[in-house]
């Protein structure tokens, strides 16, 4: 038996060992974030800096159409606020079979033009398996997953590029296998903030990629309320069950020396 799980594990590993080598050396970088462990939370500024981010620069190719707009009242925005947000998108409407301004209750629209993937779900497609060997120990040691990937790969551009069946391609250490077809869309300095914000290149990646961990995974926080909840009474329901089990067993136990 011991021996079967052994040669198990062992092929277990080699299978990942040999996933990671046919991917390449892709680095992924660990950035602080402020909803990582137990007791984050997400930073509403940095939420609405990468919302800002995503409009201006990556929604020209990518689409969010998971997303409901009026989901950004939870980043802190007024109703008006985001009815005047939505009014920037154009949906297709079925029940008038034409285009018409978004309202709230629409999702943000999908993007296919640049044959782009949509953002929605990509913190948490991506979320695994970085570090050695694809084994997720990072994920798990370091709290690392999508949305360092996310920024990682934005910040991981060399500055090479290739031409491959008439496709430009660009190196990039982040991105499994090294070359991929999206252009470097930041450079730093991409948009302004209103409170002075710093938007270098390393800033406004973490700001995009926590906003598309948001996007993800709206609830995490409820999540991890949720958990704790859970923990407390396990503990809680422990500590009464000890004290059962001695009053119990007190009359049992005190009678040799009785
Ligand atoms: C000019 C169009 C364009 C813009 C602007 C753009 N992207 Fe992309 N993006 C692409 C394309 C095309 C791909 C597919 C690349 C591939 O698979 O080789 C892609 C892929 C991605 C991926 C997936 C990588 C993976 O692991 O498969 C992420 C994440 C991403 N983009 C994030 C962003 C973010 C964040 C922004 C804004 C800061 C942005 N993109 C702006 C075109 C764009």
């Amino acid at each position: 038996m011991f021996k079967k799980l052994t040669l198990a594990a062992l092929v277990a590993f080699g299978l990942a060992g040999g996933a990671h080598a046919a991917g390449g050396e892709a680095h992924v970088e660990d950035f602080k974030f402020s909803f990582e462990g137990p007791f984050g939370t997400w930073d509403q500024n940095q939420l609405q800096r990468g919302l800002k981010v995503y409009t201006e620069i990556c929604s020209a190719c990518h689409g969010l159409q998971y997303v409901p707009l009026r989901d950004l009242e939870k980043l802190g925005y007024s109703e008006e606020q985001v009815i005047a947000y939505a009014a920037n998108f154009e949906v297709f409407d079925p029940e008038l079979d034409d285009f018409r301004t978004a309202k709230p209750t629409d999702h943000f629209p999908a993007n296919t033009a640049a044959g782009a993937p949509d953002l929605s779900l990509m913190a948490k497609a991506r979320a695994g398996f970085h570090g050695p060997y694809g084994l997720g120990i990072n994920q798990m040691f370091k709290g690392m997953g999508g949305a360092e990937y996310i920024a990682s790969l934005l910040t991981g551009y060399t500055g090479e590029e290739k031409t491959e069946a008439g496709a430009t391609l660009y190196e990039n250490h982040a991105f499994p296998g090294g070359w991929i077809s999206m252009a470097p869309p930041l450079y730093g300095e991409d948009t302004e903030f209103d409170d002075g914000h710093s938007n270098s290149l390393h800033h406004i990646s973490a700001d995009v990629a926590a906003f598309l961990m948001w996007t993800a995974e709206p609830k995490m926080m409820q999540r991890q309320q949720a958990g704790f909840v859970g923990v407390f009474f396990l503990v809680v329901l422990s500590v009464l069950l000890y004290l059962v089990n001695k009053r119990l067993w007190a009359p049992i136990k005190r009678k040799p020396t009785a």
